[in-house]
């Protein structure tokens, strides 16, 4: 079997695996929720709840405050899927096996893709806690299509001009001010990980013109765009990058599920209102 076939048969279990769980439903959205933001599935009514080990070839989250579930149920009265826990470049995965999630859902009907977060904060105007629409982003993975190409899913070359839908930033920009809540938009970084930057790297990826910088998300979304889907990403900061030799001082990894913890109780209504809108 060649790469490209034994990648389809693989979505394509788990895609079967999935659709018989959620007992004929249709997920319209995906929400992946990144570090401390989990609880967000918590408010999902109606939930099925799917362990990753229970579907195959999928792969098993590692990290600190992500809790490895895909959940299938209703927000703002919509059917959406929940990645509670998501899977990063730095624990070992090669980019086909991290994205197979987002083709999976794909397979499964979703239109819209909903990311988060937790991320550090690049822009000295941000501060802890904040929670910011992502505008754009600046790669420094390795890119999730390299290979041969999906060609059931999308082209060998997609346009990248505008990852993050205009539309749903406005309309969470809207939300937002409807609620009374001061949002940034701002252009997320993506590093490997897992080493947090040095001072001369913070200095170098800031005058790259980002704002915010973290070790996730962009696979995922590069994929979805790839497919066609239309993509909100917001990112909670939970630190703020040193841009000087400091002692160590922050971020073992609970310092952030806790901020992010935090922070989620302010996207929660944000993201369910947005996903009443579709
Ligand atoms: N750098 C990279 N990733 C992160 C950070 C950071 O400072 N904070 C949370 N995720």
């Amino acid at each position: 079997m060649d790469e490209r076939t034994s990648r389809i048969t693989k979505i394509n279990t788990a895609a079967a695996y999935i659709e018989e769980r959620i007992q004929g439903r249709k997920p319209l959205a995906a929400i992946i929720l990144g570090s401390g933001l989990g609880q967000l599935a918590e408010i999902i009514e109606d939930r099925i709840t799917i362990p990753y080990t229970e579907i195959p070839n999928y792969p098993i989250s590692t990290v600190i405050g992500h809790k490895g579930n895909l959940i299938c149920g209703y927000l703002g009265g919509k059917c959406v899927l929940a990645m509670q826990g998501r899977f990063h470049y730095y624990e070992g995965y090669d980019m086909a096996t991290l994205t197979l999630p987002v083709r999976v859902m794909v397979k499964l009907g979703i239109k819209y893709l909903l990311v988060s977060n937790a991320a550090g904060a690049l822009n000295p105007e941000y501060k802890v806690g904040d929670t910011i629409i992502i505008k754009d982003h600046i790669n420094f993975m390795p890119n999730p299509l390299i290979g041969p190409n999906m060609d059931d899913f999308g082209p060998r070359f997609p346009d990248m001009t505008c990852p993050y839908d205009l539309e749903l930033q406005e309309r969470a920009l809207k939300i937002a001010e409807d609620m009374g809540v001061k949002l940034h938009q701002g252009i997320y970084f993506g590093g490997s990980g897992p080493s947090y930057e040095t001072p001369a790297e913070v200095r170098f990826f800031r005058s790259s013109g980002a704002d915010l910088v973290g070790m996730s998300t962009i696979p995922e979304v590069i994929v979805a765009r790839h497919c066609g889907i239309r993509v909100f990403g917001m990112s909670v900061v939970t630190n703020v990058c040193n841009t000087e030799n400091v002692e160590r001082n922050f971020n073992d990894g609970e310092d952030v599920v806790q901020q992010a913890n935090a922070a989620t109780r302010r996207m929660i209504p944000l993201f369910t209102k947005l996903i009443e809108s579709l």
